[in-house]
């Protein structure tokens, strides 16, 4: 499993890191315009690998030639938020990276599996979709798993209870339109509605709609990185060891939930071959006013993307 990380900033590198301490890869490319720092941060992640006993081999490099035959490559090379931006503030700029990232990916690894992580991160999934010519299971963006991660650690925090008993799943767009499901979640199989009052769900969901702003806010000087990471590293470990796990993703949708033509937030089981299918949820009807809702804010920004 030959893994290349496009974009060599904070999440990819952080990713990198994460990855080499999963070993399920047997090589980690960082690739990266900047002269030295993917090289720096590689050679300093695989300097630390005789500390950590991972195996997987990381290096870093400014060309894609390094990258040729990768089985998953992620796209994270692009501008980050600063406080006051919205995710389609980076559009124009982002659009033009992600063009470039994917051109050079898809010519020297025409058989990965390409996940986006750049923002916006709908319509960058569409972008690399269109440039590489992949088939639509083979693209895919990360988000869901971010914000259902946020979502959950807001309702651990809110009960003090493991977060690892918080089933949930966050849909739609990754933006403030995204659709979390307090009536489908659960804690340890009991309903959140059952353990919150409805303004207490409220303010949570709205904390995890606003949750990247939130970091934001608080760096200052760029955008979340340590959770986003965490998130691309498990949907690569599905894909690479074909786990099938169910995972919010942004994956491509041929009819599901009466949409077709897009990239939007839905639970997806990733395995070997990428989204091997989307799965669709009966949603009330508020809840599929909000889905509906977000798939036209996604639109919208498709277009002014100009693809
Ligand atoms: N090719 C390769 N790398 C590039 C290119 C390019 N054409 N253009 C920019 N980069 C690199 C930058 O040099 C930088 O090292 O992308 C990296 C981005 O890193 P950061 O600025 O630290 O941003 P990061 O926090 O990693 O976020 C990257 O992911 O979550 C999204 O909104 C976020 O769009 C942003 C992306």
């Amino acid at each position: 499993m030959k893994i290349s990380v496009i974009g060599a900033g904070n999440v990819g590198a952080t990713t990198a890191h994460i990855l080499a301490s999963k070993g399920f890869a047997r090589e980690v490319v960082l690739v990266d315009i900047l002269e030295g720092i993917p090289q720096g941060k590689g050679l300093d992640m695989w300097e630390s690998a005789p500390i950590s006993g991972s195996d997987t081999l990381i290096t870093g490099t400014n060309g894609y030639q390094e990258s040729a035959n990768s089985d998953i490559v992620v796209i994270t090379a692009g501008l980050a938020r600063k406080p006051g931006m919205s995710r389609e503030d980076l559009l124009a700029k982002n659009t033009e990276i992600v063009k470039e990232c994917t051109a050079s990916v898809a010519q020297r690894s025409p058989n990965a599996i390409l996940i986006i992580v750049s923002n916006p991160l709908d319509t960058m999934t569409y972008v690399a979709y269109k440039v590489s010519g992949f088939k639509h299971n083979k693209v895919m963006g990360m988000a869901g798993i971010l914000d259902s991660a946020r979502y959950r650690s807001f309702i651990a925090l809110e009960l003090h209870v493991s977060v690892e008993d918080i089933t949930a799943v966050v849909m739609g767009g990754h933006g403030d339109t995204m659709v979390p499901l307090p009536r489908l979640t659960t804690v340890g199989g009991v309903p959140l509605t059952d353990l919150l009052p409805k303004e207490r769900i409220d303010a949570i969901v709205e904390r995890t709609r606003k949750g990247g702003g939130e970091i934001v806010g608080l760096l200052k000087t760029g955008s979340a990185y340590y959770a986003p990471a965490a998130a691309v590293v498990q949907m690569c470990e599905s894909i690479a060891l074909d786990k099938r796990r169910v995972l919010p993703c942004a994956a491509w949708l041929t009819g599901e939930y009466g949409l077709k033509d897009l990239f939007m937030g839905v639970p997806a089981i990733l395995g070997k071959n990428g989204v091997e299918k989307v799965c669709e949820i009966s949603f009330n009807d508020e809840e599929k006013a909000l889905f509906m809702k977000s798939s036209e804010a996604i639109r919208k920004t498709m277009l002014e993307a100009q693809i």
